[in-house]
């Protein structure tokens, strides 16, 4: 359905960012079922409204997990001595990161991987500044891709760490296969320290990705300006309403960009339908249960080995390790 000679700019073996970011485009428009790929809501602009996102009243999951990171800081750093590696996946601005590094006191290399060069020079900056002692060493990639981490750092012992529930953004299968990436990325002996959002009342989850201010609405459409930005569209954002919805028998919250009217978009050249209230699938967002977590985590190959929560049990701060010793506790 998608074939790439009609794509702007580079040749169809040419894989670059433009050309893979069209190529995604048009692959979901082109679905029954539209659907938008979400790891290109973070350009700057999506980046900033996701900051502001994790400070809205409705968004528990960032405070929520913020605080079970302050409460058991030293519990769950308890055992990084000299000369090991922390390495985040999607760091962003490694702000949660500082509460754990606060607590580490032997001399630790950070390698903090984002798609964002922005993101991690001004992380790296920040943090050689409070941490002299510390050694960062960024990695731009996608953390979902097979990750070589620095040679010289190879054989120090590594903890792993992948806050704000991102492994939620992620269908079960998914999350379990990229939950065994990091496990052979890190590899044997190796500890992960992961955020997951849990099950709740469905009104507070939908508060959660629906805010009163409508940040959340402008943050899903940031990626139909970034389409007419980088691919030349022309969706008009007035055609377009954020929508948000909770599916309990998948256990997640789904993301929309619903259609106001019958209207049609070009992009690259191609023309799409749109009829009133069909919508774009933008986002899921899995909520788990402590043991539905464990399961995945489990069948992915990691050890499950201690969980925080905070008093209400909104959210989850999990200890894997790598790899399964076939004597899981529970
Ligand atoms: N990992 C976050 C979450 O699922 C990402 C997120 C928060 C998000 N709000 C969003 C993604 C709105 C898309 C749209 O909670």
């Amino acid at each position: 359905m998608s074939r790439a000679q009609t794509l702007p700019k580079a040749p169809a073996h040419v894989d670059t960012p433009e050309n893979e970011f069209a190529r995604a485009v048009i692959a979901g428009l082109s679905k029954e079922k539209k659907t938008l790929p979400c790891r290109y809501f973070y350009d700057a602009r999506g980046s900033e409204l996701f900051e502001d996102i994790t400070r809205l009243p409705e968004y528990y999951p960032t405070r929520t997990e913020t605080q079970i990171l302050r409460d058991h800081a030293a519990d769950i750093v308890g055992e990084i001595g000299d000369g090991e590696l922390l390495v985040e996946f999607g760091s962003g601005s490694s702000l949660k990161t500082e509460i754990l590094l606060d607590r580490i006191a032997s001399s630790i290399a950070y390698v903090p991987i984002d798609v964002s060069q922005t993101a991690l020079a001004d992380a790296k900056r920040r943090l050689t500044k409070r941490y002299p002692e510390l050694d960062v060493r960024p990695i731009e990639a996608d953390f979902s891709r097979a990750i070589a981490l620095p040679a010289d750092l190879a054989s120090r012992r590594k903890t792993g760490f992948f806050p704000g529930s991102t492994i939620g953004n992620l269908a079960p299968s998914d999350a379990q296969s990229l939950l065994s990436i990091f496990g052979r990325a890190l590899g044997e002996g190796s500890r992960l320290i992961i955020g997951v959002d849990l099950k709740k009342d469905p009104r507070v989850l939908i508060e959660a990705y629906d805010d009163a201010e409508g940040v959340t609405a402008a943050f899903n459409l940031n990626l139909l300006h970034r389409i007419n930005r980088e691919l030349g569209g022309d969706f008009d954002e007035q055609g377009f309403r954020h929508r948000a919805l909770y599916d309990p028998a998948k256990g997640r919250v789904e993301m929309h960009l619903v259609s106001a009217r019958n209207q049609r978009v070009a992009i690259c050249g191609r023309s799409f339908r749109f009829r009133e209230n069909e919508t774009i699938h933008t986002e899921n967002s899995y909520k788990y249960t402590l043991d539905q977590f464990r399961d995945v985590a489990r069948a992915s190959g990691w050890n499950a080995k201690r969980v925080w929560t905070d008093a209400n049990k909104q959210f989850s701060v999990h200890e894997l390790i790598w790899p399964k010793t076939g004597r899981d506790i529970g």
